[in-house]
């Protein structure tokens, strides 16, 4: 990245580089949120498939329900506008547990955390900083493969993301979830989902919310909708055709080296040496 488009596009906030897209001001008003009870959180590390989760809970419901844009994008007056919304909340974040607004924590409201490989992971950001002129220029993945180890990327590390949520995974309120697992039974994690959620949905709409939010038919309705930018839930564009790559598991294995591949479990293992992952 050069010196000049990572100042512009890129400042710190309590030691995590934020987009530019998040205000400072934002940032340090999180703390004031005003969070409803029934307010229900998505969280993830960005690229391990939130567009997908959301997708798949905004079916969920037969009332009517909000997907914001992520809390801690946009200027001040995001707090505002968010509390002016009538209907029920689903609002995505990538903040790390610590920078959560207390009163999401207070209220005790649900979250779901979304957890992917962390190998796919990297890749999915690597292509998606090449993609997106939000983001500062990177010019190989090898250069990216260093930036994504040592947290200088946005969000920050991974590790310090998913340690953070990890140590709540026993509580009450927040449901864990693996990108692999939608992969491999959709229709499974979509029932856990909706119980988590108290909501209840026949097997055959899940069958039908599953047939929608496959990969190739939410890439197609973008390409349908791409004229309207406001769907997107991810605060580093409003380009909804960036996020829908190739949506699969592995992919790490045509990016990574043997050597790269070694350096980072040695990483993974350090870092992680005291989660259950
Ligand atoms: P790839 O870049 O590996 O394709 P996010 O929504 O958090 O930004 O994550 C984007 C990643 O989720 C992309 O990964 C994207 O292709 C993948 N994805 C989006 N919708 C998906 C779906 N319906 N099924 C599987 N993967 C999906």
């Amino acid at each position: 990245a050069t010196m000049s488009s990572e100042a512009e596009l890129i400042h710190m906030f309590k030691g995590i580089p934020f987009t530019t897209r998040s205000s400072p001001e934002l940032l340090k008003s999180l703390d004031t949120f005003d969070a409803r009870e029934d307010d229900v959180l998505l969280v993830s590390y960005p690229k391990s498939g939130t567009h997908w989760l959301a997708g798949v809970i905004t079916k969920l419901y037969d009332t009517q329900v909000t997907l914001t844009s992520p809390i801690e994008f946009g200027d001040i007056s995001r707090l505002e506008e968010l509390n002016k919304l009538s209907s029920k909340r689903i609002i995505p974040t990538h903040l790390d547990y610590n920078m959560l607004p207390e009163n999401f924590k207070n209220k005790k409201c649900k979250m779901i955390y979304l957890c992917r490989n962390p190998k796919d992971t990297a890749v999915s950001m690597y292509h998606y900083y090449r993609d997106n002129p939000n983001l500062p220029t990177v010019e190989t993945w090898t250069a990216f493969f260093d930036l994504f180890l040592k947290g200088d990327v946005v969000c920050g590390s991974w590790f310090d993301h998913f340690l953070s949520w990890e140590e709540h995974e026993n509580d009450k309120n927040i449901l864990f979830l693996f990108y692999e697992d939608m992969k491999k039974d959709l229709h499974k994690i979509v029932s856990e989902i909706s119980l988590f959620l108290g909501l209840s949905v026949s097997d055959n709409d899940i069958q039908d919310i599953c047939k929608k939010s496959s990969f190739s038919e939410m890439k197609s309705d973008t390409e349908k909708e791409n004229s309207d930018p406001s769907h997107t839930v991810c605060a580093l564009t409003s380009n909804r055709k960036l996020i829908f790559r190739k949506g699969a598991v592995g992919d790490w294995k045509n990016h990574f080296t043997p050597k790269q591949n070694r350096r980072f479990e040695e990483i993974f293992n350090e870092k992680m040496k005291l989660s259950k992952m």
